[in-house]
């Protein structure tokens, strides 16, 4: 009886053994493989990039612009692209307003727009055809320094001097604001209108206006000073009169 355990002839060859790839046979392929894969990126990577067809821009010619500032009419041939604070410096020669960051984050560029105060760094000079813009040398009257100019020295409200001018554009829009009714992010209740401008208001409402050298708690003070004298913010209580 024959057995499925019968020992096979040693001599005896299956016909048909599966053949087992070698090693090396599988990783000769793998790399063959991955070369074919990896042609199109490396061809891609040889390739130098097409260059875009070169657009021809077309310059926008300088303009004449008219802005009012501090009372006297500028007209400047300025492009578009032109800032008001660029504008303000570098054509109109008023260097009174500084330029910090250039972006709209340090203050120290502030002007007032019919009396609204504004970044001039983040608005274009064209945009402001019409209004009365005041700067620094602009808050003066007939050479007598307007109430915040005094407090602030007599507060020592600066050091170097460098945010200055911005700061003072920034308290005298921020005292007419208030006096207006004008609420802030730290107005208790935004219906009723306070009678004082607190420490909390004022520091608030002079956020935007950085000073490197620190001299917060004398600002503070000498807008608080002049908030509390009541009286006019600039010399003839118009900055654009
Ligand atoms: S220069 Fe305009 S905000 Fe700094
Ligand atoms: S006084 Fe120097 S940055 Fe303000």
């Amino acid at each position: 009886m024959s057995s499925h355990n019968e020992s096979q002839d040693p001599g005896d060859v299956p016909a048909a053994i599966p053949t087992k790839p070698s090693r090396r046979r599988f990783l000769q392929s793998a790399a063959a493989a991955a070369t074919v894969g990896a042609a199109p990126h490396l061809r891609a990577q040889t390739q130098t990039p097409t260059a875009p067809p070169a657009q021809v821009q077309q310059a926008v010619p300088p303009r004449p612009v008219t802005l009012t500032v501090n009372g006297r009419a500028y007209t400047l041939q300025l492009e578009p692209r032109v800032t008001l604070l660029d504008a303000l410096r570098e054509y109109a020669g008023l260097m009174g307003t500084k330029k910090g960051c250039d972006r709209g984050q340090c203050g120290a560029c502030t002007v007032l727009a019919d009396g609204r105060r504004i970044n001039s760094c983040l608005t274009l000079a064209v945009m402001h055809e019409g209004e009365n813009i005041t700067t620094v040398e602009g808050l003066a009257a007939n050479g007598v320094l307007s109430p915040i100019q005094r407090a602030f020295i007599e507060h020592d409200a600066f050091q170097c001097g460098y945010c200055t001018p911005g700061q003072l554009c920034s308290a005298t829009a921020l005292l007419n604001e208030f006096r207006n009714g004008t609420a802030s992010t730290v107005t208790a209740d935004v219906r009723i209108r306070p009678a004082q401008l607190s420490d909390e208001e004022i520091r608030e409402r002079m956020s935007g206006n950085i000073c490197r050298c620190g001299a917060y708690a004398n600002i503070v003070a000498a807008v608080r000073a002049v908030h509390e004298g009541g009286g006019p913010v600039s010399g003839n209580d118009n900055p654009n009169a």
